[in-house]
């Protein structure tokens, strides 16, 4: 791929290596919804999915595949293997620009006690898994996983050889999270100057976190000519997760000094990306957080606001807007019709079936009979809220919850299952304790509640309160969510979706439901 040499191409692996994260899956229509912001943030490369690993992933793949057009590439994971990479070609007929990423470990460790191969047996493995790509697609990526713990010849040799035999990007992954700044920019300079062929191919790096380093090694092997970075939105991914996207391009972008290196990201999508994907995967992102944090640009002590107020450059080394912080910004009111509502919901990028805009006009039209502004940040719940594609198994008909000062909370529910009704009353430690334990009594399936976030969405008493929460069944985890104007009856929505979930995915799994998007 031939490329300005100061351009970074970024490839967004969310959705393959970020779903890896406990608890974070998501199913087609939410891949899709993510799949559809990445292009808005202008992404180089979106890592869809792992078609072998389940039919599920094969057809996410698919879907982005076929429907996210005239922008980036689509990319499909396969070990070097010819089913995987079969698989990976098959899912990716649709795309405008496919790339099949395919990989095999080539440190000892993982040869010894993974593969059980030989080092002539992997190098064989990685040029025939790249020759079969290219018969698929011109764009084929090699990746050698766990490549910071390889030997630094028998690396050479494996890159030098994936080159020959057409890969024109080749990744080079700190799967563990093992290497450090300088260590990992040394070995991009080390293949730079030792692979004979490097400059037939992008050098493209895959960082993941676990000694807190990704971000800070991926830059440094951009600083020592790497020019693809892997990356995922606030950096969710596999254990302590994988390089962030936005904390990668605010550095370069804040830096020009120190990287003379841009990418083409739309950086003011970068909050709306990173709300999404934390709406979505009931991943949240932690107030600290730089770049996408709730306190990432909030100046608390009183010295930083005299010093903003008199200049902002004092404390602030790059814009709330750059990163698409606004002012919560009135959009609409009670007399807004159909037609406002709709092409507001157009300009912040959704595009939502009938049913769906049906659904999240009725909740916009109750919600601004109740509260007197309603801002983006509403409009962006309320949708979250209406575009879930599970059935309701357990469907809320009635909930009446009683608390004060010197009594017990307590809750009455009445629950539609299927053609039966249920019905039950529970006391708890708190309001929305009790209704948790009412719920429990009419649930036939085990679930166990494993976290619960609550969040204002704007400021104020009269803000949506958006609640999610995670179920387990011992083996998966299911998320839910709900926003209401009422945090009790957000608490018992966001429940009863994540338990619906869990049914539905293990009447799935049963052979007792057949169908639906997965
Ligand atoms: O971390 C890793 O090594 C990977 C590879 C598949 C690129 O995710
Ligand atoms: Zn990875």
């Amino acid at each position: 791929m031939s490329q300005d040499k100061n351009r970074v191409i970024v490839f967004d692996t969310t959705l393959r290596d970020g779903e890896q994260s406990p608890g974070a899956s998501m199913n087609i229509e939410e891949k899709l919804q993510v799949a559809r912001q990445l292009a808005r943030l202008n992404i180089d490369v979106i890592e869809a999915g792992f078609p072998i690993a389940s039919d599920g992933d094969f057809e996410a793949v698919k879907r982005v595949a076929s429907e996210i057009k005239g922008g980036p590439s689509i990319a499909g994971l396969a070990r070097a293997v010819n089913a995987d990479v079969d698989r990976a070609g098959e899912a990716l007929k649709g795309a405008e620009k496919p790339r099949i990423h395919t990989f095999i470990a080539t440190s000892d460790v993982h040869l010894e006690h993974k593969l059980r191969m030989t080092r002539e047996e992997v190098l064989e493995r990685a040029v025939a898994a790249v020759k079969r790509a290219k018969q698929y697609c011109d764009d084929v990526e090699f990746s050698p996983e766990d490549a910071s713990r390889s030997d630094i010849d028998y690396l050479c040799a494996v890159v030098e050889a994936v080159i020959e035999a057409g890969a024109g990007t080749v990744n080079i992954p700190d799967t563990v999270g093992y290497s450090t700044p300088q260590e990992f920019g040394a070995l991009i300079g080390a293949l730079k100057s030792r692979v004979p062929n490097i400059d037939r191919a992008v050098i493209s790096v895959h960082c993941h976190n676990d000694l807190g380093l990704a971000v800070a090694n991926t830059l440094s092997a951009l600083q020592n000519g790497a020019r693809q970075v892997e990356c995922t939105i606030n950096g969710i991914g596999e254990r302590a997760g994988n390089a962030a996207l936005e904390e990668i391009v605010m550095a370069l972008r804040t830096r020009p000094d120190l990287y003379s290196l841009s990418t083409d990201i739309v950086t003011e999508e970068i909050t709306r990306t990173s709300r999404m994907v934390s709406e979505i995967t009931g991943m949240v992102v932690q107030p600290n957080k730089a770049i996408v944090g709730a306190n990432a640009f909030a100046h608390e002590a009183g010295i930083h606001q005299h010093g903003i107020l008199a200049n902002r450059r004092t404390y602030e080394i790059m814009t709330p807007e750059s990163v698409g912080i606004r002012e919560h910004k009135l959009v609409l009111g009670k007399h807004s019709g159909r037609h406002a509502f709709d092409q507001r919901l157009k300009q912040m990028g959704y595009e939502l079936s009938k049913e769906d805009l049906d659904r999240s006009f009725r909740r916009f039209k109750e919600l601004a009979d109740k509260k007197k502004d309603v801002y983006d940040e509403d409009l962006e719940a309320i949708v979250s809220d209406e575009t879930h594609s599970i059935p309701e198994i357990y469907a809320l008909q009635h909930l009446n919850v009683m608390s004060s000062l010197d009594g017990l909370p307590a809750a009455s529910i009445r629950l539609k299952n299927g053609d039966t009704t249920k019905q039950a009353a529970a006391i708890g430690v708190g309001c929305v304790d009790s209704v948790y334990k009412t719920i429990d009594e009419m649930i036939d399936e085990e679930h166990k509640l494993v976290d619960y976030v609550v969040r204002a969405v704007t400021g104020g008493t009269d803000s949506i309160a958006e609640v999610t929460v995670k179920v387990s069944d011992g083996s998966n985890i299911y998320t839910g969510r709900a926003a209401t104007l009422d945090v009790v009856l957000s608490s018992a929505r966001a429940y009863l979706q994540a338990i619906n979930k869990l049914v539905y995915y293990q009447q799935k799994r049963t052979g007792k439901r057949e169908g639906g998007t997965v």
